[in-house]
């Protein structure tokens, strides 16, 4: 009996001691089985976009931004409530710093920019059918998406040309794609090239040039070059721009009805780079002005949630189909802190 009492604590000891054993190396295989299986989406993701590194390291750091990435998408689409889906997309190996500062490139300009005072769109109310949603694109205003690419920060120059594309063809009936490469080379004022710049000079070279030349005609490299619009035709012109109210999303709607819009926004934010479908909400990004895209639309869901459809510049794999759907009236991602059009 005594030799019994004295083992069996013993042996309980032993049990637990060895069990804690078992269940550490469970959980260190399982670690190391979400690791590989990590890696093997990696591996996959690579072959999928073509992605090769220089070497070992810079693999293994690129694994460690794509893991973090990674792990952010699958959180945030298990998550029930959210109101978009994210993507681990061909920018998912990218910290949102390195994404910023190759991507993005809008760079607000002091005010006092002689643009035309006061806004026209002042007096307009929405028509009945105009509150419900309007689509630039079904209006035949928007050419097709396109990509300011993964080296330059012009997006500037890319959502001026969107929105004079947009005046253009609502004044004349005429769709012609525009030269991005024209406003990145030429503009003059707070033009940091693929740095960045802002949409306003923009509109102001084009108004001083007496007109932007096709897309054709001044091909986009994606690196500044000496401007070269000498016998370049004009194939559109402005004669000014105006700037929308900032902070009010009514004047903006007013806008955007009229007429495709170009806007600042905090488009650095890791749901913003990731970003696949639905609507983006004002919990996911800041209001940081550093990116450039263009309102050509807006619409309410079945939800009842309003949003506004915007252009951007990154390609047609990125979002839906290159373009998002922000909610409207939060102020989400800065939309209307800085909205400016074109006035033929
Ligand atoms: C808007 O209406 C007011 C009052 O009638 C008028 O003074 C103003 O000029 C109008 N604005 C525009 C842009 O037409």
């Amino acid at each position: 009996m005594a030799g019994t009492k004295m083992t069996s604590p013993l042996l309980l000891l032993l049990l637990i001691t060895l069990m804690s054993i078992a269940s550490s190396v469970l959980a260190a295989r399982e670690l190391a089985g979400e690791e590989a299986a990590m890696q093997a989406r990696h591996e996959e993701w690579m072959a999928t976009h073509g992605r090769k590194y220089k070497d070992d390291a810079e693999k293994a750091r690129r694994f460690q931004v794509f893991k973090a990435n990674s792990q952010l998408v699958d959180r945030s689409n298990a998550d029930g409530n959210k109101k978009y889906r994210l993507a681990i997309n061909k920018f998912a190996d990218l910290t949102s710093e390195e994404f910023a500062a190759t991507h993005t490139g809008f760079t607000p300009a002091p005010p006092g920019a002689k643009m035309l005072p006061g806004f026209k769109y002042e007096n307009v109310s929405l028509s009945a059918e105009d509150e419900q949603g309007l689509d630039w694109r079904t209006r035949g205003a928007v050419t097709g998406v396109k990509n300011q690419q993964p080296q330059c920060g012009c997006c500037w120059a890319f959502s001026a040309a969107a929105a004079v594309e947009g005046i253009h063809q609502i004044t004349t009936g005429q769709l012609v794609s525009l030269s991005e490469q024209q406003l990145l080379d030429c503009t003059t004022d707070h033009n940091n090239g693929c740095g960045g710049g802002v949409m306003n000079s923009a509109f102001q070279y084009i108004a001083d040039n007496g007109g932007i030349t096709t897309e054709n005609a001044y091909p986009y490299v994606a690196v500044q070059g000496m401007c070269d619009s000498d016998g370049k035709q004009p194939a559109a012109t402005i004669n000014s721009f105006q700037a929308v109210p900032a902070n009010d999303e009514d004047a903006l709607a007013a806008a955007v009805a009229n007429q495709p819009v170009s806007v600042g926004i905090d488009g650095q934010d890791q749901s913003f780079q990731l970003y696949r479908s639905g609507i983006m909400t004002a919990d996911a990004c800041g209001t940081d002005m550093n990116h450039a895209v263009t309102l050509v639309g807006y619409g309410v869901q079945q939800d009842g949630t309003s949003y506004w459809l915007l252009k951007n510049s990154w390609g047609e794999t990125w979002g839906e189909g290159g373009y998002m759907k922000l909610e409207r009236g939060t102020g989400a991602c800065g939309v209307a802190m800085q909205a400016s059009y074109p006035v033929a």
